[in-house]
Formats: C-alpha cells, structure tokens, sequence
C-alpha cells in the first residue's frame, strides 16, 4: 500500500457528501453476471490532473472506464461527474455532461478525410455549423500534422495520427474530461511518447484525464498520480514517485509493461 494505512480506500477531499473533484468514484463494485470484475474501487480526477489507471491484464480498468461512461451498471457505489451523479445514466447524457472516452483502436472514420471526421465530432453537444468550424481550426493549430492532412481519408493515417486525430475528435465536443483506454497499443515508442505528452499539454489546459496504460512507466512519466489495480482491487494509489518507490509493487504490477516491449508500427 503506498498511500494510507493497509486496506483502507483512500477518499475524495474534501470528505463529505458533496462532490468537489471532477471526476468520484465512491465504492464502485462492478458484477458481469456471477463475475465480479471491480471491488470496491474509490478513486478521484482533479482538474487538470493526469491520472493514470494501472494493472496486468484482466484487473478491471476497461470495466472501471465502461462503467463510468454508462456502458456498464454498478453492483454498488456511486459515480460523480462535475457535480452530478451520472451512475446509471444513459452514455449519451454523460457524454453531454463534458465526459467523453476516446474510443479504443483508434475508431476513426477510415473513408471519410479528417476535416470530416472532426466536423462528426463536432455533433455530439449539438453545436451549430460555425462554432464547430471555428473549434476544428482551433485544433488544427494544436495538432499541426492533422492540419496538414486535413483534406486525407483517415484511413491512411499512421496508426499515431489516427490516434491523434481520436482524440482531436474527442475534442470536439468540447469535454471537461478524457478517458483513454490503452491509446499507445501499437503504436512505435516515440509516438507513445508524444502522445502521453500531448495527454499533459490536455490537462495543463484544465482537462482531466484518466488514462489506462500497460506500459506504467510510460503513463506515470507525465501522470500526477496512479491507481493500481489487480484482480479488480486498488492495491496501490499515489503519485509516480511513490508509485515507483515501492519495489514490490514495481516488481508484481508495474515492470511488466516495459519487459513486454509491445508497440511496432
Ligand atoms: N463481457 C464480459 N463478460 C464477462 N466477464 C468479463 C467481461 N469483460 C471483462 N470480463 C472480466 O472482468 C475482469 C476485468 O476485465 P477488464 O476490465 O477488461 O480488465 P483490464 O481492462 O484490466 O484488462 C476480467 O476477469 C475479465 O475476464
Ligand atoms: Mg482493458
């Protein structure tokens, strides 16, 4: 346990019923039918703050993200999103709420070009022509390689600009907050590397992220704090260093992603 005593859930702050942070999860048990994949998980996202969601595979981040999104119910526990609870809501309300997860594998529209596929991300709040217009040249300016490709099918986009351009997307709809499952699979080291960069130069700006990543040192190289997970129960929550202090813990959860060595093209 790098944080609070041995088997305690580490709590929101401020305490109380009121939620302060942008993102709570309070005692968040998650069932797929006679399997319970999260146990009790609380965990929290600040504004502005990157935090990154780790553990070997089958521990239950996906499920903690799905269930956030409203793509899963809880068993029990509650979630807060700015102020509202959003558990059981519909995934469209809470995509409205600010709350947007840039979808896995990188689903961008392969035959439609990247103005198009912004210009679609641009609907989800139900924004009119010019506001979106005006939003898709302001991310050009951020992500100049998409603006040089503006008029390209996605679809022949590196797998790193494909990335890029998911989460420009995501953008679009102009979210308080991001979530990202695993955006570096597959993907070459020094893609991964800019792509968790571009991930700080997000929240700096005031989003919050929360990210799952395999590869842990990657994620906490730019995260402000972690949740570790193994088989569906936090183990582990702290900042990177104290993360990373703990050898134990780097030895059972975090080396694994680094030794695995994924990532090619
Ligand atoms: N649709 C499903 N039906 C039944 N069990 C599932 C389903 N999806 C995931 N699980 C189980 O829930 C656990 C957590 O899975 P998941 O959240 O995908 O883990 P992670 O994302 O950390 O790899 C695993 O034991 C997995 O087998
Ligand atoms: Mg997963």
């Amino acid at each position: 346990m790098t944080n609070g005593a041995e088997g305690t859930a580490p709590v929101a702050e401020p305490k109380g019923s009121i939620p302060t942070q942008v993102l709570e999860l309070h005692d968040v048990t998650v069932d797929y039918g006679p399997v319970r994949a999260v146990e009790g998980f609380t965990g929290w996202v600040g504004n502005g703050e990157v935090v990154a969601l780790l553990g070997s595979n089958g521990s239950g981040k996906s499920t903690i993200l799905k269930a956030v999104s409203g793509l899963l119910p809880l068993t029990e526990g509650r979630i807060a999103f700015c102020g509202h609870w959003i558990q059981g809501m519909k995934p469209a309300r809470v995509v409205r709420l600010g709350l947007v997860q840039i979808p896995q594998g990188r689903m961008v529209f392969p035959d439609q070009t990247v103005e198009a596929n912004m210009f679609l991300g641009g609907h989800s709040r139900g924004r009119a022509g010019k506001a979106v217009r005006d939003d898709i040249e302001e991310l050009f300016e951020r992500f100049p390689r998409l603006a040089d490709r503006r008029r390209q099918l996605a679809g022949t986009l590196s797998g790193g600009e494909q990335q890029m351009l998911a989460i420009a997307r995501g953008l679009m709809a102009r979210p308080r907050m991001l979530m990202l499952d695993e955006p570096s699979l597959g993907l070459a080291p020094i893609i991964q590397q800019q792509l968790f960069e571009t991930l700080g130069s997000l929240a700096s700006l005031g989003l919050g992220i929360l990210v799952i990543e395999q590869l842990a040192h990657l994620a906490l190289s730019i995260a402000d704090r972690g949740y570790v997970l193994d088989r569906g129960r936090l183990v582990a929550w702290g900042t990177p260093d104290e993360l990373r202090s703990s050898g134990k813990l780097v030895e059972a959860y975090l080396g694994s992603g680094e030794a695995a060595g994924r990532g090619s093209g």
